[in-house]
């Protein structure tokens, strides 16, 4: 089959398409033809081996895995002879290691699940980590419950538009921070407010949230603290690229060390992929409430090229891939 490999960390040029073995399949675990998948920020730090500090999980001097990729939709191609939750034919959808291919072994209860009928096979590949961190940020680490005021940074761009619609389904009131560009699209998605970051000042607007979630990474946090309320949660989903050591992580340090004493809640996590959250997604988008936007669409071929986009970070939603 063919899939993205990499040998060295560097720029979108070091991946190229090569013919690879098919993964194996065990008993618990179920075969996807790959027909859809969709480039994230982490799959660009893996890529290019950034920031230093990620090198024991990367690799040291080499990747340690020279696949890439986790977002993926696509067809049941064969189960193990355990698999009860899938057959072959079945449209499926979630994230793994190693998607930037055209099979993926998947086990049965870690990561899959069925495609709505009403959901294209390229906006289901965009869901799977952006959909979740998204989830995970407003519903467990910023515990938002119905008719709080929620403020969302950085809007615009993968998990920020799932973000958005994901925060109105859950009952909130958003605001949304965006630059002018994006403006109607956010507003497009449910955001009560928007506020264009390239005109206007959220930490200026005097009204307190309930909740931030940080995804763009881009204020300090005496701007943060001005718009939480006392008992309010400040979540980091994301930071700027950084320096070449720290990355992103130096934006997360500064903010915890500035907040500390602070009655605020702070809280950065990781997104870990289940399949509840992901049928949780699966739900929203059956019941119309949620839709994957996407920016642009590639071939297989041009990975390379969606990493270079990804890259620019100004992506207006996700960046997908069609693999078959
Ligand atoms: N913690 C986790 O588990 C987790 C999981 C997934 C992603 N992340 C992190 O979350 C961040 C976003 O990921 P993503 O997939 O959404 O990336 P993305 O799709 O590349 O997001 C880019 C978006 O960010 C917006 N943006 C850039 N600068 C901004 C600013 N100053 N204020 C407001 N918005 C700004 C851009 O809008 P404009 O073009 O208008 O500037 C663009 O729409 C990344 O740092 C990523 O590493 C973390």
């Amino acid at each position: 089959m063919k899939a993205a490999v990499y040998r060295r960390f560097g720029p979108p040029d070091v991946l190229g398409i090569e013919e690879v073995e098919k993964p194996a399949v065990g008993d618990d675990d179920v075969l996807v033809r790959v027909r859809a998948t969709s480039v994230n920020p982490a799959d660009w730090h893996a890529l290019t081996g950034t920031p230093l500090i990620a090198r024991p999980a990367f690799g040291l001097r080499r990747p340690k895995d020279e696949r890439l990729g986790n977002d993926f939709a696509g067809t049941v191609e064969s189960t193990g002879k355990n698999v009860t939750r899938f057959k072959t034919g079945d449209e499926v959808f979630g994230a793994t290691s190693q998607a930037f291919a055209e099979y993926v072994s998947v086990r049965q209860d870690r990561g899959i699940v069925s495609k709505p009928e009403n959901v294209g096979v390229e906006e289901a590949a965009s869901v799977g980590v952006a959909g979740v961190t998204a989830l995970q940020a407003l519903r467990d680490h910023g515990r938002l419950q119905p008719g709080q005021r929620v403020l969302i940074n950085g809007a615009s761009g993968g998990v920020g538009t799932f973000a958005v619609q994901i925060a109105k389904a859950l009952g909130a009131d958003v605001t949304a921070v965006c630059s002018t560009r994006n403006v109607e699209l956010v507003r497009s998605l449910g955001a009560d407010r928007v506020v264009d970051y390239t005109k206007d000042d959220f930490a200026r607007d005097g009204e307190p949230y309930d909740l931030m979630v940080d995804i763009a990474g881009s204020r300090r946090w005496s701007d943060c603290r001005r718009v939480l309320k006392p008992d309010a949660t400040l979540v980091m989903v994301g930071a700027p690229k950084g320096n070449a050591l720290l990355g992103p992580v130096s934006k997360l340090i500064a903010i915890r060390l500035a907040s500390v004493g602070s009655k605020r809640r702070v809280v950065f996590f990781i997104a870990r992929i289940t399949t509840e959250d992901l049928q949780f997604l699966r739900d929203l988008m059956a019941e119309g409430k949620l839709k994957p936007v996407i920016d642009r669409r590639y071939e297989l071929s041009q990975i390379g090229e969606a990493f270079r986009y990804l890259g620019e970070g100004h992506a207006r939603g996700k960046i997908t891939v069609t693999v078959s």
